[in-house]
């Protein structure tokens, strides 16, 4: 497609859910790379709002509601609240932050619906849906779980597999089980109303598959063909749900209905730039409605289909809306090798960061960047934290910006000294200096910040490497005038990569800007080799970067792998209890209090300890299965319980002529069974 030429952005990262704190895979997904593409266009004096809000409907919520035991207002007042204040302290930096429980946006998401109701738009369909009989409610998306057809995995969702990523619905899980009760649901009657998707396939073909081919990320036109050309095409979707949270259906006959949550959410996006345009006294429809403004939206992978296929064809069909020029969707952050859950509590929360790393936001953002989940899935370890703080941040942004400074200091003051006579090498890097943000420009307007980001280190390499060339700390001692060249250069090669690196790591930016007492420099004046002039005063240097030890890091892995191990023991299930029996076969067992005399590993077994015991009726050997557990010390002298008159049982060549009894802990690990005074051996269990 012909590029157009815009004059108005509007940009969006999806509205998180209102249930939970934010965790580096929400910073990593969409809210640092639109971050940085606003901040970059904001520099540029573009004409751009940038908008969020909480997504506070749906059955997220409720079931959070319901395992804390609080009304589901209570959770989106304490999480939209909490996230309001996260992004703020990651200098993510929306014009506005609303929630879809804002009336605006009630009155807004319904007049949508009413509008493609009224020009009959919808399939009003009665289906058969999964209804909890004890808890007397319609089952919709998340309330229901079961095995997915596909592979197997026995948590999958009623809307989606999180397993292998299909999407499904409700009645295609095996064994669905209802999250309310645990019941058995059933299949009842009800009406709802369906965007019947289908009759879009030519327009959305056209529109994504042939005019966005060249210019969508390969990730985002990937899913967008599957879900337009794979098996029997686009579905009719339900957009209202039999639930008591959300938007009422404005509709006739539905009550008891809201709105399906991804119906609301996206329209939550002009609703905010309705709120902003309110309170700033201006006209918002340029921002939505206007040929030249260009709609950006930001997105994780797991919300494509609903930004390219659905909230597209609802914009579409209501008329008057540009539709998104891009939807610059991420892959997935995981952590340690492991996918980020909220709910295993395998994440890096937000505001435990901030407490841990006070001040650090900017390394997050670099290192979220650096490792962006542009292209497919990507792994956030402590080591590459560590790592790329040290020797990237430490070792060349801040070695260099802190060295050009101090040096100044030393050697004139404070004061920048004069430019004389250029050499070669001076020449070179002057020329990067105009070349370097041109090539960042490029890569941040084509969404790959990754490699921008890669570029401006490398323009801070280049200044680095220019002061171990030049050696100005050697110059001095014979040619000032030489040395005063080489730091005037340094100082305005550093104020031009403080201004291309804002939109990555402002509150360096920030420091740096305050250092040379500069104001107001933005991506105009880059490229320039005169933003500080002879003369001009430097502030003292300050701290940008500093390094992080191993102990710091490791703390943190540790932490992980004990709220790892604590979610295990939670999560164990107890075993079912096994068929009843009657007295005369319990009375069958002669359990004994009985003490270790002795206990030895057997050299070929890794798990069998050999024991002899007292059973107060003579000794007798054990071979039990507990090397594994207890050091052969820990055990002698002890009095335990077992089973004596089992049948001997020849193991490794040793008659084995018992059982020593013991409880197993949810985590595989053993506990011997003791009594709680010390008592007669051979003392009878009954
Ligand atoms: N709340 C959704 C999620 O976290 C995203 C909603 S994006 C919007 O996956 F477009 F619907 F707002
Ligand atoms: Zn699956």
């Amino acid at each position: 497609m012909k590029k157009k030429d815009f004059n108005r952005y509007t940009v969006t990262s999806a509205l998180p859910y209102a249930n939970g704190p934010l965790h580096i895979g929400h910073l990593a997904g969409c809210y640092i790379p639109s971050d940085i593409y606003v901040r970059y266009l904001r520099s540029n004096k573009k004409d751009v709002v940038y908008v969020c809000g909480s997504d506070e409907h749906g059955v997220a919520i409720t079931i959070k509601a319901k395992k804390e035991g609080i009304s589901p207002q209570e959770v989106v007042d304490r999480y939209h609240e909490m996230m309001k204040k996260s992004f703020l302290e990651f200098g993510i930096s929306f014009d506005h932050y609303s929630r879809t429980s804002a009336k605006i946006h009630h009155e807004t998401a319904a007049g949508f619906f009413k509008d493609l109701y009224d020009k009959g738009e919808f399939l009003e369909q009665n289906t058969e849906q999964y209804y909890d009989e004890e808890a007397g409610q319609f089952l919709a998306d998340r309330y229901i779980e079961g095995t997915c057809p596909k592979c197997g995995n026995e948590g999958a969702y009623g809307d989606q597999c999180e397993k292998c990523g299909s999407s499904l619905s409700p009645t295609d899980l095996i064994n669905p089980k209802s999250k309310l009760s645990g019941s058995v649901p059933v299949l009842k009657e009800t009406k709802h109303w369906f965007l019947d998707l289908a009759r879009y396939t030519d327009f959305l073909k056209n529109w994504i598959l042939v005019e966005h081919e060249h210019d969508w990320k390969n990730n985002v036109l990937g899913q967008c063909r599957s879900w337009l050309e794979a098996g029997e095409g686009l579905q009719a979707r339900s957009m209202t749900r039999d639930m008591d949270w959300g938007i009422p259906v404005p509709v006739e006959g539905a009550e008891g209905k809201v709105l399906y949550v991804w119906f609301d959410a996206p329209i939550g996006y002009i609703s905010s730039t309705k709120e902003w345009a309110a309170e700033k006294g201006i006209d918002w429809e340029p921002y939505w409605k206007d040929e030249d403004t260009k709609l950006v939206h930001f997105i994780g992978k797991d919300n494509i289909v609903f930004h390219c296929i659905i909230f597209p064809a609802i914009l579409k069909t209501h008329g008057g809306f540009v539709l998104p020029d891009n939807v610059p969707a991420n892959e997935f952050l995981n952590l340690e090798g492991d996918k980020i859950s909220t709910s295993r509590n395998w994440a890096v929360w937000l505001h435990e960061y901030l407490e841990e790393f006070p001040g650090k936001q900017d390394v997050l953002r670099y290192v979220l960047t650096a490792n962006a989940p542009e292209t497919k899935d990507n792994d956030f370890t402590w080591k590459d934290f560590q790592s790329r703080n040290n020797s990237e941040l430490v070792a060349i942004y801040g070695n260099f910006v802190n060295r050009a400074v101090v040096l100044t200091h030393k050697f004139f003051g404070g004061k920048v000294p004069d430019l004389s006579q250029l050499e070669d090498i001076d020449k070179e890097t002057l020329q990067l200096l105009k070349e370097f943000p041109e090539k960042i420009a490029t890569s941040i307007e084509r969404f790959r910040f990754r490699e921008a980001l890669s570029f401006v280190m490398d323009f801070a390499r280049t200044g680095n490497k220019y002061l171990a060339d030049t050696e100005p700390w050697k110059t001095i001692k014979e040619d000032q005038d030489r040395t005063g060249t080489i730091l005037n250069i340094a100082l305005n090669l550093a104020s031009n990569l403080a201004i291309v690196a804002e939109p990555f790591l402002p509150f360096t930016s920030a420091k740096i800007f305050e250092m040379f007492n500069l104001n107001g420099l933005n991506w105009g004046n880059v490229g320039r080799a005169d933003l500080l002039k002879p003369g001009d005063l430097l502030n003292p240097a300050a701290l940008l970067f500093e390094k992080i030890e191993d102990h710091v890091v490791e703390s943190q892995v540790n932490k992980l792998l004990e709220s790892k191990k604590r979610n295990e023991l939670a999560n164990k299930e107890v075993s079912p209890m096994k068929d009843i029996i009657s007295y005369d076969d319990f009375a069958k067992l002669d359990m004994r209090v009985v003490k270790v005399l002795t206990a030895e590993p057997l050299p070929k077994s890794k798990k069998l300890l050999r024991l002899t015991v007292d059973t107060g009726l003579g000794v007798k050997t054990v071979l039990s299965g507990v090397a594994e557990h207890f050091k052969p010390e820990e055990l002698v002298g002890k009095q335990v319980t077992m089973l004596i008159n089992l049948a001997p049982r020849k193991m490794m060549g040793i008659d084995s002529e018992g059982m020593i009894l013991m409880a197993e802990d949810k985590d595989g690990s053993l506990r011997l069974l003791q009594p709680d005074k010390p008592t007669a051996d051979g003392s009878m269990i009954s």
